[in-house]
């Protein structure tokens, strides 16, 4: 892989999805890693990252100076470029002069690593510090006001390095800078590929799995989905998926998975009705952690106990159930604390919620990819548009949508709200301009209203429209007023508990999508 070093800023996942988009597969590993261990990972290069800190503070990120004696092709970028350039034997020094935003970048030589930039290139810029001189066998290939030295390059090292941030969509010639570095510096090859992820995961799970039967949590959302159709691919009718009925899926949900998915892959599946399990298992409780640690335990027991159906119904041949498929990504590891270092934010149900007694090793084949690729796979493996397509939808259901305690009634409001929020969406063609709309329901809020001639005391609705490209980072997404306007009058119109619908602006960070 190539390793992208975390030093501290949030651009880490969004370096390592511009190497993936330039077909180079990537993994994040945190500053802290022993140059030892990275190289254990047998990196084909090194791309290092910004961070907040000064080079020069106590505490900054270090990068263990073996990992520059390497011989590895290495990238540095913001604080990677200046803790590169400190490395080397150049000299970084506070200017007094923050650069912050959008700056003008003049390229002298473009060299190798800036190959084909024009003489002036507008790029992102956020940093305090700035290296002012080279480190020796370094050539300068650009210079902003701010930055004497703003990128070079030492081809005979393969290393380069650049002060802004070519991974945000604000360098507009950022993508270009990586895959520069990725091809013509390091030299590495283009063949990172769907249909590459598909094999390697095929190959890899009928290693793992052997001839055992294996189970498959199916939600309707597309990381399950696509999921079990790797493993189907893999291990064939060792495969039987099941779909816990939890009653906290939206309206429609069932019969979307019985319509789509099994239709166009044919997978064997169960339908467990649980709806009262989970309820009575949910009743009382409105703290959040709390309400994501129950729906993954009960979700884990009801596994249990299907596999048990599972091998009952294979009968004669009296096989166990050892393997347990689920749809966990990159970013649910990370955020989970699995990406060491990584706080943990909220307990993905997928991975922080499992229960100490869990019977079954887990199958992951998207354990290393982010949302878009495991779309990108799902199309090479022949998923119908309507499920690959899907916005995202939280293991955890409504039940997280629901501030405060989750009842059947509650539940009902909100199905109600979200279907109505879901449908003028997709009238207004704004499926494809947002990455999800969480509809969410204030259950312990109640305010006045007047309707009709009668004054009303209803909850609000929350509508939460957000754009993202991986779910890290969010805004909220500009809806048009008029189709705001439809949404809000239809709710209030159409379920009678709800007075007031309100719309949320808040980016993520620093709020997340979900409310819980
Ligand atoms: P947050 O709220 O953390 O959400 O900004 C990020 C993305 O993850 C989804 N989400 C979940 N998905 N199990 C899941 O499979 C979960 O427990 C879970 N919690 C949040 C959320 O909808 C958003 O897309």
């Amino acid at each position: 892989p190539v390793l992208v070093v975390d030093c501290g800023a949030q651009y880490a996942q969004l370096i390592a999805r511009r190497v993936r988009e330039a077909s180079v597969y990537s993994e994040i590993v945190p500053h802290s890693m022993s140059a030892e261990a990275m190289l254990a990972k047998n990196p084909a290069a090194v791309i290092l990252s910004g961070g907040p800190s000064s080079v020069y503070e106590a505490g900054a990120p270090q990068i263990d100076p073996a990992l520059f004696e390497a011989g590895l092709p290495v990238m540095g970028i913001c604080y990677g470029f200046q803790a590169m350039a400190k490395a080397m034997g150049g000299t970084v020094a506070k200017t007094g002069l923050r650069e912050y935003g959008r700056t003008q970048a003049s390229v002298g030589t473009a060299g190798t690593a800036l190959a084909g930039s024009p003489a002036v290139q507008e790029v992102w810029m956020s940093h305090g510090d700035s290296v002012h001189e080279a480190p020796p066998g370094f050539e300068v290939l650009a210079t902003t006001e701010g930055a004497p030295v703003a990128a070079f390059e030492n081809l005979d090292k393969r290393m380069c390095g650049v002060q802004w941030h070519p991974e945000v969509k604000h360098s507009p010639l950022g993508q270009h800078a990586i895959e520069n570095f990725l091809y013509n510096v390091a030299g590495l090859q283009p063949d990172w590929t769907s249909s590459n992820v598909i094999d390697e995961q095929v190959e890899r799970i009928r290693a793992q799995v052997g001839d055992k039967r294996v189970i498959c949590a199916l939600s309707g959302g597309v990381d399950s989905a696509v999921a079990a159709a790797i493993v189907q691919k893999a291990v064939g009718d060792q495969l039987t998926c099941i779909h816990v009925d939890h009653g906290l899926m939206r309206a429609g949900e069932v019969e979307q998975i019985e319509k789509d998915f099994v239709a166009s892959t044919g997978v064997r599946l169960i339908i467990r009705d649980e709806k009262e399990r989970f309820l009575s298992a949910l009743a009382g409780v409105s703290d959040p952690e709390t309400k994501r640690k129950i729906i993954g335990r009960e979700f884990i027991r009801v596994f249990e106990d299907s596999a048990r159906q599972v091998v009952e119904e294979a009968g004669a041949h009296g096989e166990d159930v050892e393997f347990l498929v689920q749809g966990t990504l990159y970013p649910d590891v990370v955020e989970s604390g699995g990406g060491e270092g990584a706080a943990n934010i909220k307990s993905h149900h997928n991975v922080g919620g499992l229960p100490d007694d869990l019977q079954f090793s887990l199958v992951e084949p998207l354990r290393a990819l982010f949302k878009d690729e495991v779309r990108a796979v799902g199309r090479e493996l022949g998923i119908p548009e309507e499920i690959v397509g899907r916005q995202p939808f939280p293991g955890p259901g409504l039940g997280i949508r629901i501030i405060g305690e989750v009842t059947w009634e509650r539940l009902e409001i909100l199905r109600r709200a979200d279907a109505i929020a879901r449908e003028e969406l997709t009238k207004a063609g704004l499926d494809d301009q947002i990455w999800q709309c969480p509809v969410v329901l204030l259950a312990d809020v109640r305010s006045v209203g007047v309707q009709g001639d009668g004054r009303t005391y209803g909850h609000p609705i929350v509508l939460r429209p957000v754009s993202s490209e991986d779910a890290m980072t969010a805004d909220w997404s500009r809806l048009p007023y008029d189709v705001l306007a439809h949404i809000s009058n239809r709710i209030t119109n159409e379920v009678a508990e709800v007075n007031r619908v309100v719309v949320d602006v808040t980016s993520k960070p620093p709020g997340t999508i979900e409310w819980e």
